[in-house]
């Protein structure tokens, strides 16, 4: 399908909006499915940082790629707009009460327990399980073999599935083989475009089933004997006015989790192994920087490789270079607002665009170019630097993400020297995210 088009000007009432592609709506909303960042570099190329895109059911969404505007979207009060309209595809995985499609008084409420659940008092545990998992996981894969070439994706999904395990039930072997069986049988069998998350609306009955138990072993069980996994921390969870979370929205929030904290990771994982296979002289830095202060990852305490500040850079640079989302929810405004300078009127969406601020030259120099430095020496605000979106909205993920790349990336370089290996082709579409080629490899080989 052609991404190049004239120019034309959608609106909504009297109020004409950004210009964007004269293709029919149908159209536009097929490119923004099948080829999204070949759609937005085409229109950021002919229209500049602001346009607007007919998606569909979604109607007129307004694509932000200019810092000034982004900031004053995440500045925007809740109450003027709503979220459930762009993320209604959500709907079938992840159930009617996840976070994604709540606005208002609900989504204040869920996200403030969910957040209290996701707090940092789980973290250090989940930083021990999350490093145990990828040990295990890379000595299985590469057992006494000195050199190996390794597809990564299958690799860094089992281990995500592995380390939502351990957060969802805690770290026990028998719910995380459970779990990556359902997945293999259900979830991976297909993985064209929307397909997985219709297979994750197959488990829905095995994982409602199997939460339920859960929650009311989890009941009845004396407080010392209380696992302190996240199911426990959501069912003791409330939002600002005491209240907690009923089964079916907690069902939901850990349906969410089988996508949010699944897929992301495991993309984000994939490409940061190849990014850096791909450029010695930051592996080179990275081992250097973990010898120096810890010795061996693999004897070190996981909580203190999350303090390092260049393996840090280096995965937020591997987010700026492929944010995996690329772009927020949007925000279907519900009372007229004005971003820097765009007058949108009630009804239009506003979409801050990650993929589109993270290549910008005049923020981030030389953009294609995997250069974790540039986060050492220049800090970016939450309008410039945004994978995880931002203001009432942004991502419950932003501890765990960082946590779990930290660590798999210090493990790998503290044990191996890795190369690139087949580039597998071109990015794909998996639901609204877009991630590394399925053949993507690397070869492991000895320091
Ligand atoms: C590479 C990893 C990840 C990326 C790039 C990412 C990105 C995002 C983005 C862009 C949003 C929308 C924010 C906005 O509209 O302003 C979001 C929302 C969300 N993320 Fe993540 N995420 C990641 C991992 C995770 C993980 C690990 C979790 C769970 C622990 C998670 C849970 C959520 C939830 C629940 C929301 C909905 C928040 C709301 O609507 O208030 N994400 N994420």
């Amino acid at each position: 399908m052609e991404t190049t088009f004239g120019e034309s000007a959608s609106t909504v009432g009297a109020l004409r909006l950004p210009p964007g592609p004269d293709l029919p709506a149908d159209q536009q909303a097929r490119l923004w499915i099948e080829r999204p960042l070949e759609l937005l570099d085409a229109c950021a190329a002919r229209f500049g940082d602001v346009f607007t895109l007919e998606l569909g059911a979604n109607g007129p969404t307004v694509m932000f790629g200019d810092p000034a505007g982004i900031r004053e979207i995440f500045r925007t009060p809740a109450s003027s707009y709503e979220c459930r309209p762009f993320n209604e595809g959500y709907r079938i995985a992840m159930g009617d009460h996840a976070l994604f499609l709540q606005d208002g008084s609900e989504h204040r409420r869920i996200k403030c327990a969910a957040t209290s659940a996701l707090g940092h008092e789980g973290m250090e545990a989940h930083a021990i399980a999350i490093a145990r998992t990828a040990a295990e996981m890379f000595d299985t894969a590469l057992g006494d073999r000195q050199e190996a070439t390794v597809a990564l994706r299958p690799l860094f999904h089992e281990m995500a599935v592995r380390m939502l395990s351990a957060l969802i039930f805690g770290d026990r072997r028998e719910a995380a083989d459970r779990m990556v069986a359902w997945f293999r049988a259900e979830v991976w069998r297909d993985t064209r475009a929307w397909k997985p998350w219709a297979g994750l609306h197959r488990l829905r009955p095995r994982l409602v089933a199997w939460i339920t138990d859960e929650l009311n072993l989890r009941r009845s069980a004396s407080g010392s004997d209380r696992a302190l996994d996240l199911l426990d921390r959501l069912l003791t969870a409330h939002d600002a006015d005491g209240r907690p979370l009923s089964d079916a929205e907690i069902i939901d929030q850990v349906r969410t989790l089988t996508i949010t904290a699944v897929d992301p990771i495991a993309f984000a994982l994939t490409w940061l192994l190849a990014h850096v296979a791909a450029a010695p002289g930051v592996q080179n830095t990275a081992r250097a920087e973990v010898e120096m202060s810890l010795g061996d990852a693999w004897t070190a305490d996981p909580t203190e490789i999350v303090r390092l500040p260049y393996l840090a850079a280096t995965c937020q640079e591997l987010l700026r270079m492929h944010p995996v989302l690329p772009t927020a929810s949007g925000r279907r405004l519900t009372e007229a607002r004005e971003f820097a300078g765009h007058k949108l009127p009630a009804g239009a969406t506003a979409a801050p665009c990650a993929y589109l601020v993270h290549r910008r030259p005049d923020l981030y120099p030389e953009p294609m170019t995997f250069r974790p430095e540039r986060f050492l020496e220049h800090r970016f605000g939450l309008h410039e630097y945004l994978p995880f979106g931002g203001g009432a909205r942004r991502c419950l993920g932003t501890t765990l993400t960082p946590m779990s790349m930290q660590i798999v990336l210090a493990l790998v370089v503290s044990r191996w020297q890795i190369a690139p290996g087949a580039s597998g082709g071109a990015d794909i579409r998996y639901g609204t995210l877009v991630g590394p080629p399925e053949g993507l490899t690397i070869r492991f080989g000895p320091r």
